[in-house]
């Protein structure tokens, strides 16, 4: 109940402040991404059992794990620690963003695969909705970010999917909606960090003066 609450607060803050004519601050919205990933990290466990138990063997095993399959096009969270720890700032809120617009493509995807294959899957179907809103919300916030830090933004179109690999077997949509569901709860985890590290880093930069380069901007 009390999470629910907070998820429309937050969810309604982020929407509202997104068009509100008072921009945050750069601290503001890293506070703000920083809260709505540890918010959504709550349920990612949850949405990853649920969308397993409905997939049948071997997805519904005990300890059933796949660690080194990938999907094409949905960027893992996974690196090693000391190249995520030495991402510059501009880069780190760009392959959040990256991930969460490839994120919220594929939970459309997976949203339709699960309809034909687990018609009847209501909590599931219910849960994959959430999360494509909550990846939504956080890229909203990405792309905002970006803007009032000062990074260049790219292209915000996504890589687009392959009309190809939408044309899958039962077997090979399961696992992408598995790896889909594993990617989400780990940038949820990661993002929380990327957080702290940006906004430890412009504190430094800011108590170092204006000269000090940053190597994403630009
Ligand atoms: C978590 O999932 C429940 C459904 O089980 C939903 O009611 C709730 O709003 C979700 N919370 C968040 C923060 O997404
Ligand atoms: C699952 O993993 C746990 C802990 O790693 C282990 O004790 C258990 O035997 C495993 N179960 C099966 C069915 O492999």
């Amino acid at each position: 109940m009390l999470v629910g609450a907070v998820f429309m607060v937050m969810s309604l803050t982020a929407w509202s402040r997104g068009s509100a004519a008072i921009p945050l601050s750069g601290e503001e919205i890293i506070t703000q991404i920083h809260s709505l990933a540890t918010l959504y990290k709550i349920n990612s466990t949850l949405v990853l059992s649920t969308y397993l138990q409905h997939q049948g063997s071997p997805f519904s095993d005990i300890n059933f794990s796949f660690p080194s399959w990938f999907e094409n096009g949905l960027p893992t969270a996974a690196m090693g620690f000391k190249a995520w720890r030495c991402l510059c700032p501009g880069d780190r809120l760009l392959q959040a963003r990256q991930a969460f617009s490839a994120i919220s493509e594929f939970f459309q995807l997976v949203r339709d695969d699960q309809m034909s294959l687990n018609p009847t899957a209501t909590e599931l179907h219910r849960l994959l909705e959430i999360a494509q809103r909550s990846s939504e919300a956080l890229l909203s916030n990405l792309n905002e970010a970006m803007l009032i830090l000062g990074y260049q933004p790219q292209s915000t179109q996504p890589e687009p999917l392959s009309w190809a690999s939408t044309d899958e077997s039962t077997f090979k949509r399961k696992v992408r909606g598995y790896v889909l569901c594993r990617e989400y709860r780990d940038w949820l985890m990661r993002v929380p960090k990327d957080m702290e590290i940006l906004r430890a880093a412009r504190n430094r930069r800011e108590s170092a003066g204006p000269d000090r380069k940053d190597c994403c901007r630009s």
